[in-house]
C-alpha cells in the first residue's frame, strides 16, 4: 500500500462485477461455484475499499434482466446474499461501513429483503463507508421509477413542471444523496454499461479489465485506481 498518497482517489467507485461463470467454466466448475467465489472477491474487496479511503462503493449485484436466468441460477443468488449478509454483518459494523440497496428491493424474496434490512438498519449509524449494493437494479428502471414519482407530484399538483431540471429530476433517482461514480470498473472484457447507473455514470472514468472478478484481488484494484489517477476528467470543459 505504498505511495498511496501519490495516487488521486476516487470518491466513489461502482463496479460491474461480472465473468463469475466464466470463472467457474475455466476451473471446470459449476456456475454457482463461481458465483460463489465472486462473494468471496466481495469480501476480499471490502477490505481493501477502506485502506484506500474510498468513501462510496457501489456493486453490481443482480440486475433487472438477471431474472432471465435459469431458476436454479437465480435461487442460488439469491440465496447467496442472504448468506453474504448474514457472514458479513457483524464486518461491516467493524469495518464502519453501511449497507444501502440501489434497485427494486421491494422485487426480491423475501429472506434477502428481510437480512438487507436488517443490515442497513444496523449499520445506519456510525458509519465512515458506504457499501451500496444494486440489487434487481435496472439503470432505465430508475430513470422510469423516477418519472413516474414526479408525474405523482405534478398531478397532485405538489410539483410546478416548469421546475423540472437535472438537480431536481436526480433528487427523484433511487439513492439522491450518494455522489455520482468516479471510476467505473466492470471485470471480464465487455465493453458495454449492461444497464448500470445509465444517470449517474454520464462523467465516470471507465476502467476495463479482462480479468474474472473472482480473480479480481488487491492488485487488480491498484491498477485500476492507478489508470484512474492518470486520467485527466474535463467535465466538457478546457483546460
Ligand atoms: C456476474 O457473473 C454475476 C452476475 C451477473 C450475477 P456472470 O454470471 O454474468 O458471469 P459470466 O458473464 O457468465 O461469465
Ligand atoms: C451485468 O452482468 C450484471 C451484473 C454484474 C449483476 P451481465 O453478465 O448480466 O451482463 P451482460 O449480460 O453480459 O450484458
Ligand atoms: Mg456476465
Amino acid at each position: 500500500m505504498e505511495n498511496i498518497e501519490k495516487l488521486k482517489i476516487p470518491r466513489h467507485v461502482a463496479i460491474i462485477m461480472d465473468g463469475n461463470g466464466r470463472w467457474a467454466k475455466q476451473h471446470g466448475k459449476e456456475r454457482v461455484e463461481g458465483h460463489l467465489a465472486g462473494a468471496e472477491s466481495v469480501e476480499r474487496l471490502l477490505e481493501i475499499v477502506s485502506k484506500y479511503g474510498i468513501r462510496y462503493l457501489t456493486l453490481y449485484a443482480f440486475s433487472t434482466e438477471n431474472w432471465k436466468r435459469s431458476r436454479e441460477e437465480v435461487d442460488a443468488l439469491m440465496l447467496l446474499l442472504t448468506e453474504f449478509l448474514r457472514k458479513n454483518l457483524s464486518r461491516l459494523k467493524d469495518n464502519k461501513i453501511r449497507l444501502l440497496v440501489t434497485g427494486r428491493i421491494d422485487g426480491l424474496p423475501e429472506e434477502p429483503r428481510n437480512e438487507l434490512e436488517k443490515a442497513i438498519a444496523e449499520t445506519s449509524e456510525d458509519y465512515e463507508y458506504t457499501l451500496i449494493l444494486a440489487l434487481n437494479y435496472g439503470g432505465r428502471a430508475e430513470i422510469a421509477d423516477a418519472a413516474k414519482k414526479i408525474a405523482e407530484e405534478v398531478k397532485n399538483e405538489k410539483l410546478d413542471p416548469s421546475v423540472i431540471d437535472e438537480t431536481l429530476f436526480s433528487r427523484y433517482l433511487y439513492l439522491p444523496d450518494v455522489p455520482d461514480p468516479d471510476l467505473m470498473i466492470r471485470t471480464s472484457g465487455e465493453f458495454r454499461i449492461s444497464n448500470f447507473l445509465l444517470w449517474e455514470l454520464s462523467y465516470a472514468e471507465f476502467y476495463i479489465t479482462d480479468t474474472y472478478w473472482p480473480d479480481f484481488d488487491a492488485a487488480e484494484f491498484r491498477k485500476a485506481i492507478e489508470a484512474y489517477s492518470a486520467r485527466d476528467r474535463r467535465f466538457g470543459g478546457r483546460k
